[in-house]
């Protein structure tokens, strides 16, 4: 018993400095980075060119969708981001921590930023976006968002655009001590039945894919550059868009800048489209900046108007995360999610051990004396659901200036059903925390340190009072990073993603979504960026 304990101690030593170190060094993990050969800095464009597509955002849906169309047409990738092997931390699980401390000078591959609620957010600034600075659960959309997101699916293209991103980054993780116990008190809680490996949503509780192989290398939305034909392709990284280019009511280019400041213009051929994959906070900054958007408030900001639509930025939503964090008797290894808990009315539960700095907004304040940054003992249990109620909307803080973060706002829990889930949600965590699997674990005893020490808010000693985890939730809310909409289908976009009133311009990214797919929104992105992309080469092969 004692020995065991011992070797975990040093375990998490020996990851601790390994952690460091990976913040220091600039050894490249053995990732495929072949797609490396076309990857420019922007500063070598030239100041006009033509492609077919011009893809701006080379993130999660922006990679599988620019590689897919480089298959037949000539392709560019605008990202504002670097190159990922700039930042070793980003490409392996234990950097995840460095993810959420490495503060932000404005060159760091994840960009923070705070809502008008009040909470910490990230976003990806980095080539493959969002993909290298998450957690790397992979899990499939989930039968409710198929039916309720205004696109008529080819759901056997879906299939196949879903099998080919799994082949490309997904592996079968297998669960470390933690993430097994965590596993099993959601199955000795109810959630059931366990359907073992899956990476399907389905309800009960399942091991989920992961983007982080067994070795704990991230293969995230770069690799599927990998895929893309070379002659076809162009990826130019630190290079930001500042706005569409219209010729009437088409798009026709876009404008961006260098690293030095520089202007550059580029254009698209006869049959050629711009599409816009900037994120849900990127794109609907973009049509604001491209004079898309409400006529009155684009007046106001002396943007020049292009087309008055008043959905753009509109349908702001983030999935609240409600949750516990405890200190355990003894350390565990570090992992993120693997397994999840997936409740009947789409409330999903997960759990991330030793990488706690990341779930603790404002980061390091209300850690109690003695616990450190990385402790090793440090668990949380977290939830989400998925059909958000509460909205909120996206302006502009600089007219002129892109780089300058959005104002959004998702006004958390305004809505009444929001609150009730969350409320469910809570209580399945309370069942958890009663299972006999963690009873045991409470009272293991180390140097008298009995049961778990809980961090931050309590949670409401009786889970019966509904009006005491609303205000628990209320008061503990945070982000679980899904936040989605924007330029949602069926209001800004149509059912083929393309803008509405406007030729030649699609969105395909998150801000598409008026509900958050799946558990996590990963597995579905990707997917959305190979689908758009086959229907693209589908439906040009039948107009030639
Ligand atoms: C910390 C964190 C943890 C998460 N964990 C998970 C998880 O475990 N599983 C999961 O499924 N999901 C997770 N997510 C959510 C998921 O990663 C995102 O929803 C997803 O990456 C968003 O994809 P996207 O294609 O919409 O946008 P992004 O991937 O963000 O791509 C947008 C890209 O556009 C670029 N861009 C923006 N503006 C411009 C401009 N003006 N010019 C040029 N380029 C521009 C950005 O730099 C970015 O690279 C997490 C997210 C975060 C932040
Ligand atoms: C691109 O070139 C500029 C100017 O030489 C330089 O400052 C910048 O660091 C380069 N960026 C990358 C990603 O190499
Ligand atoms: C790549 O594109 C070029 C030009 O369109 C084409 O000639 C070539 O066959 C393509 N290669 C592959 C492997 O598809
Ligand atoms: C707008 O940007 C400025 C400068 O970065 C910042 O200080 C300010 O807080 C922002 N406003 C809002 C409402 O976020
Ligand atoms: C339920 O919680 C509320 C809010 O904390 C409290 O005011 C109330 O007294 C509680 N009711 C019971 C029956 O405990």
């Amino acid at each position: 018993m004692e020995h065991s304990r011992v070797t975990i101690l040093i375990l998490s030593l020996m990851i601790s400095i390994f952690q460091l170190q990976l913040h220091s060094s600039h050894a490249i993990p053995n990732q495929d980075v072949s797609y490396m050969k076309f990857v420019h800095n922007a500063t070598d464009l030239s100041t006009k060119e033509e492609y077919d597509y011009i893809i701006i955002g080379g993130g999660t849906a922006g990679c599988p969708l620019a590689t897919t169309l480089s298959s037949k047409f000539s392709v560019l990738v605008l990202e504002r981001g670097s190159d990922p092997n700039k930042y070793p931390f980003v490409l392996n699980e234990l950097g995840l921590f460095n993810v959420f401390t490495a503060g932000d000078d404005g060159k760091n591959p994840s960009q923070r930023f705070i809502s008008e609620d009040g909470v910490e957010n990230i976003r990806g600034r980095v080539l493959g976006g969002g993909s290298m600075v998450n957690a790397g659960f992979y899990s499939r959309g989930h039968r409710e968002f198929f039916e309720s997101a205004g696109v008529d699916w080819d759901m056997e293209l879906v299939e196949k655009a879903y099998e080919w991103v799994e082949e490309t980054v997904v592996s079968q993780p297998i669960l470390n001590a933690w993430q097994s116990t965590f596993r099993s008190s959601l199955l000795e809680s109810g959630v059931v039945p366990d359907n073992g490996f899956d990476l399907r949503h389905l309800v009960g509780t399942k091991t989920g894919g992961s983007i982080f192989d067994n070795i704990g290398n991230r293969h995230g939305a770069v690799e599927f550059l990998n895929k893309a034909n070379t002659t076809n392709i162009k990826v130019a990284i630190e290079a930001t868009v500042q706005r569409i280019l219209f010729s009437g009511l088409s798009a026709n280019g876009v404008l961006y800048s260098d690293s030095k400041g520089k202007l550059h213009k580029a254009f698209i051929r006869k049959k050629g489209e711009i599409i816009l994959s900037a994120g849900a906070i990127g794109s609907p900054q973009l049509l604001l900046l491209s004079g898309i958007g409400p006529k009155s408030y684009l007046s106001s900001l002396k943007l020049p108007l292009v087309l008055h639509q008043p959905y753009v930025g509109q349908s702001m939503s983030d999935n609240p995360r409600f949750g516990t964090y405890f200190i355990l008797p003894f350390p565990v290894l570090p992992s993120s999610a693997k397994a999840v808990g997936i409740l009947q009315d789409n409330i999903y539960i997960q759990s991330i051990a030793s990488l706690l700095p990341i779930l603790i907004p404002p980061i390091f304040s209300f850690l109690p004396p003695g616990a450190t940054s990385i402790d090793p003992s440090l668990v949380v249990l977290i939830g989400k659901f998925s059909e958000v109620h509460s909205e909120g909307s996206l302006r502009l803080n600089s007219s002129t200036d892109v780089k300058r973060s959005p104002i959004v706002r998702f006004n958390y829990y305004s809505h009444p059903d929001d609150l009730g889930r969350c409320v469910k949600g809570v209580r399945k965590i309370g069942d958890l925390l009663k299972t006999k699997t963690m009873e045991k674990i409470k009272t293991q005893n180390l140097e008298d340190n009995k049961g778990f020490e809980f961090l931050g808010v309590p949670l409401p000693e009786n889970l019966g009072n509904v009006s005491a985890v609303e205000e628990y939730c209320k008061k503990t809310v945070s982000t679980y990073w899904h936040y989605h909409g924007g330029c949602v289908v069926g209001k800004v976009v149509d059912g083929n993603y393309k803008v509405i009133g406007i030729k030649n311009l699609r969105i395909v990214d998150g801000s598409t979504f008026s509900e958050s797919p799946g558990t996590n929104p990963m597995a579905t992105l990707m997917m959305l960026g190979r689908y758009v992309g086959l229907k693209l080469l589908q439906q040009r092969s039948n107009l030639n």
